[in-house]
């Protein structure tokens, strides 16, 4: 059920022009740049994009110009943990097996949990309570069950679903930001 959702969203993103998908992404970025949450937080975390996800770029950009601390993680398989660290312009990046392109442990600033204001948790789909589909590994569910912070995730609304059919390991995000605005999960309360 959640394959089949993953690989339904996925093909309508693909389905989706370049020039449809970028203004949608730019209307997103206004309405998540004027959100408190992402305003006060001084250190956020985040995953480099790739493909048709939203670009993260152009938030590391800028939160770097207003002199936030920006955190990418590094996926470790064995363990299926993940640590964030640092990102800066002189970070060195590694490229894992899955193709991503994560911080090298070796040379990075890891960035403890519980100094992370804001996290922008990746996946496919998202329903209106904050559930979310994501790429299957089980590594968010996994690290955000004593994540003290704001999570929030960035689409764009065609990755908007009635009902994700989530299991009891899931955990629902706060925040999804789309180019139609900010939902905030009715399970959200601060
Ligand atoms: N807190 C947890 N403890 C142990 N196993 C977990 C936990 N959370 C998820 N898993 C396992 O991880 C696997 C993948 O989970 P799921 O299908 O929800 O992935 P996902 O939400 O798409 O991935 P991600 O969280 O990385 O975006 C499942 O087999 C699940 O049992
Ligand atoms: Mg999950």
């Amino acid at each position: 059920m959640k394959k089949e959702l993953r690989l339904q969203t996925l093909a309508r993103l693909d389905e989706m022009s370049t020039e449809t998908f970028e203004q949608s992404a730019s209307l997103l970025f206004e309405h998540l740049f004027q959100l408190p949450d992402w305003k006060q937080a001084e250190t956020i975390a985040l995953t480099m994009s790739r493909g048709k996800e939203v670009p993260t770029r152009p938030l590391i950009e800028s939160a770097w110009q207003v002199g936030k601390t920006v955190c990418v993680p590094t996926c470790f398989p064995k363990t299926k943990d993940m640590t964030f660290y640092e990102y800066t312009p002189e970070t060195k990046m590694k490229s894992s097996y899955f193709g991503l392109t994560e911080p090298d442990p070796e040379t990075s600033i890891a960035i403890d949990k519980a100094a992370i204001d804001l996290m922008i948790v990746p996946g496919v789909c998202f329903d209106q309570q904050g559930y979310r589909i994501g790429y299957g590994g089980g590594y968010y569910d996994r690290y955000l069950v004593d994540y003290p912070g704001v999570t929030l995730a960035v689409c764009l609304s065609v990755q908007q679903i009635k009902q994700v059919p989530a299991e009891k390991h899931d955990l629902p995000v706060s925040m999804v930001v789309s180019e139609k605005g900010v939902q905030v999960s009715s399970l959200y309360h601060k």
